[in-house]
């Protein structure tokens, strides 16, 4: 697990992108609120450095265990981008959908790279218009999804 001291030891001026991976694949790790609150103290001190948060098992947990999403530690959201997707909570891998939480003004620039590069859903189009709906009413979201070149077809039961 990453801890406040390690990181603040090897981050530089140079340094532009922290990814954290909370529950973790493949140790479990689940990072404690104190953990992610004294890693955001670090952070905050590096104002060129975003943190990309992949929290695709954050309901993949056991009591007494509780999960933190690192934007909602105060300070955070403004440089985290959080991303997520549905085939390990809803057992969807075939589906190869995701989605990105973020400030507005980061998903402007991905949208316009995204809607160029593969929108292989087409099966489940309707979920993915809901979708972006949904998350353009936060002003906060961005559906993406795997190349279809790559995917499984749709009745793929494969986890991980
Ligand atoms: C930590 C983590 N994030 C993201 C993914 C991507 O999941 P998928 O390709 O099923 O959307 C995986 C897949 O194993 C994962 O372990």
């Amino acid at each position: 697990m990453l801890t406040a001291n390690a990181l603040s030891a090897v981050l530089t001026d140079k340094s532009r992108l922290l990814i954290i991976n909370t529950p973790a694949n493949p140790t479990g790790t689940v990072y404690t609120r104190k953990a992610l609150e004294a890693i955001a103290a670090v952070v905050v001190k590096h104002p060129r450095l975003l943190v990309v948060s992949d929290e695709i098992f954050e309901h993949i947990i056991y009591s007494p265990t509780t999960y933190t999403s690192i934007a909602s530690i105060p300070g955070m959201w403004e440089r985290t981008l959080t991303v997520n997707g549905f085939s390990k909570v809803f057992a969807m891998t075939g589906w190869r959908l995701g989605y990105l939480a973020a400030p507005t003004k980061f998903l402007k620039p991905m949208a316009k790279i995204q809607s160029q590069v593969g929108l292989p859903v087409q099966s489940s189009s309707y979920s993915r218009k809901r979708i972006w709906v949904a998350g353009m009413k936060i002003g906060a979201m961005l559906p993406i999804s795997h190349s279809s070149q790559f995917a499984p077809p749709p009745s793929s039961t494969c986890s991980t």
